[in-house]
């Protein structure tokens, strides 16, 4: 663990194939190591983890705050509308105060692109140590669960060693609104690093051609591709030519918040041409049954039907969840445990369960 070059994780972009393996690897110790009954790793002890939601989330914020608990860091945890930003407080001192209260992590979601990587710039600026974790921005990134993400199908296609290899040569589809989803940006980087082709399908309102080349271009003040291969990216408006071939697929919410304008006729008729179904998921050919991903929340009926979601043959929605936590440990770890404890590579010490209760 001692080579982890990342203080900061605001997006997978910047992430080499080494950097997956390192996190997918650590992620799958932690989702078999015995930590249930309230029992505790100790690797950050000491450590105090805040978590800074400027935007409503359900599953990210608890599964951070859980992850941090169960690696015994201190939580704290910041909500905007019982706090100082009413008075006019600006975003960069409502964080600073938290800095100011011993901060090691800051892991922030906000609903515009580019604040997490802003806090970044003015801390370095300050000399600040903390370490900014991206829990989505905009339109722009998600890394946590493209990691999440990662995992969930690493673990279904080799469950012996759900590592980066068992992506590469897979067809994953990626159905709805790519346009407004910073977790279909941060699957294409995670998923093209790991070797695996994606296909986009999604009307051209919501899925636009030139998302083909989106992985082409480095993200800002990043020189080149820290991955040498990627998987190629497929643009198809049906699911009649996007699923045939499909190892899995992956459908996205509606992000009815963020469109500015109407960009579908109506929600019947995009279930109709888009939505997932045990009927539709037939397209994707092969015996076996093919899983289905989505990030939640999930509208039922519209992105899949509610019988596909509760479908434990199929759907690894749950799955998703629950390597949501081992992920955002591992993340965690990387970014908070002493360079002594990461230099003692997950040594006994700092990963042997204590019996000690949340
Ligand atoms: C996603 C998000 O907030 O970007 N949800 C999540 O974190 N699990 C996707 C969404 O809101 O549709």
């Amino acid at each position: 663990m001692s080579g982890w070059p990342h203080h900061h994780l605001i997006d997978l972009a910047r992430f080499s194939r080494e950097d997956f393996a390192t996190v997918l690897g650590l992620a799958q110790r932690f989702r078999t190591l015995p930590v249930s009954g309230g029992r505790k790793l100790p690797a950050l002890q000491g450590r105090l983890v805040t978590t800074l939601f400027f935007e409503p989330s359900t599953r990210t914020r608890s599964s951070f705050e859980l992850a941090a608990r169960r690696l015994s860091a201190d939580v704290q945890s910041f909500t905007p509308s019982s706090s100082s930003l009413s008075k006019g407080e600006t975003l960069l001192d409502t964080v600073l105060t938290y800095v100011a209260m011993g901060a090691d992590v800051l892991v922030v979601r906000h609903r515009c692109t580019g604040v997490p990587a802003r806090l970044v710039h003015h801390l370095r600026t300050l000399g600040i140590r903390a370490s900014v974790l991206n829990g989505g921005d905009g339109l722009h990134s998600h890394p946590s669960q493209g990691l999440l993400d990662l995992l969930t199908l690493a673990r279904h296609f080799n469950p012996g060693d759900p590592g980066p290899r068992a992506l590469e040569g897979r067809r994953i589809a990626l159905v709805g609104d790519v346009l407004h989803s910073r977790v279909a940006r941060s699957n294409l980087w995670a998923l093209t690093a790991c070797g695996a082709d994606v296909v986009l399908c999604g009307p051209p309102t919501l899925v636009p051609d030139l998302f083909r080349r989106f992985v082409e271009a480095p993200p800002p003040g990043q020189q080149e591709d820290p991955v040498a291969r990627r998987g190629r990216i497929e643009v198809c408006r049906t699911l009649e030519e996007a699923l045939p071939g499909a190892d899995a697929v992956m459908t996205l919410r509606l992000q009815k918040e963020r469109m500015r304008q109407h960009l579908l006729s109506s929600l019947e008729s995009y279930h109709r041409c888009f939505g997932l179904t045990h009927a539709r998921l037939r397209l994707c050919g092969g015996s076996a049954p093919v899983p289905v991903l989505h990030p939640g929340p999930v509208n039922r009926g519209v992105e899949m039907s509610g019988a596909l979601l509760s479908d434990p043959e199929h759907s690894l929605v749950d799955e998703q969840v629950l390597n949501g936590v081992p992920v955002r440990m591992a993340l965690l770890y990387l970014l908070a445990a002493s360079e002594v404890a990461q230099g003692a590579a997950l040594d006994q010490s700092s990963l042997n369960p204590s019996s000690s209760r949340p």
